[in-house]
């Protein structure tokens, strides 16, 4: 499989088969991509809790405030992925450029750890909308929680969609 097929298959999962877990070895496998993930000077600013059983279903509860994420219950895993401090030349490179390296890092590597998922057959949903603090608390985090990933295998038949972007006039431009 390309990278191009597993970026045309992956999808966001609202629809979770509650009753089939996932094998430990592709959770192992997810977080590997997440770990050779690439970042600003190598700090790799995050920490990934890996939550199951009760402590998924909590989760999932402190991402369904105000009716929303209401399918994460049916995922059997919710990763939090929580922000940790720069090394010192990633601090140094991000005061002095102005640039909030720790959440491009941070998106690059959910975006690592989503493609093998859907290569491995499974569903993720990436969820910005979350209670920071009730998830600190469940998993005992002193790093801001900057988003959460159900995973799971998808419901049977759960269609893939026709992708929505902006087309490529829009989104690029080339310049000599
Ligand atoms: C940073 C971020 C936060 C998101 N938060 C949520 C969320 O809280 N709930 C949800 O259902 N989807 C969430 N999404 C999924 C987006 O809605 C989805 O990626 C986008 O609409 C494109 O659809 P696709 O992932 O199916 O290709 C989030 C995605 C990202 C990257």
């Amino acid at each position: 499989m390309s990278f191009l097929d597993i970026a045309k298959s992956r999808q966001s999962c609202r629809a979770y088969d509650a009753n089939r877990p996932v094998e430990e070895e592709k959770i192992m496998a997810i977080l590997e991509a997440a770990q050779l993930a690439p970042s600003a000077c190598n700090s790799q600013p995050y920490h990934f809790s890996v939550c199951r059983g009760e402590a998924a279903k909590k989760v999932s509860k402190a991402c369904s405030g105000m009716g929303m994420n209401k399918f994460s219950a049916d995922a059997p895993v919710m990763i939090v992925v929580s922000e940790m401090p720069y090394n010192r030349t990633a601090a140094i490179g991000a005061k002095l450029k102005a640039n909030d390296y720790r959440s491009i890092d941070i998106g690059i590597t959910t975006a690592y750890l989503t493609a093998e998922a859907d290569s491995q057959g499974l569903g993720t949903c990436i969820m910005g909308w979350l209670d920071d603090a009730k998830i600190r608390e469940i998993c005992n985090l002193d790093g801001a929680v900057r988003l959460v990933i159900a995973l799971g295998y998808p419901k049977e038949g759960d269609p893939l969609r026709k992708k929505v972007r902006k087309d490529m006039a829009e989104l690029v431009s080339f310049h000599n």
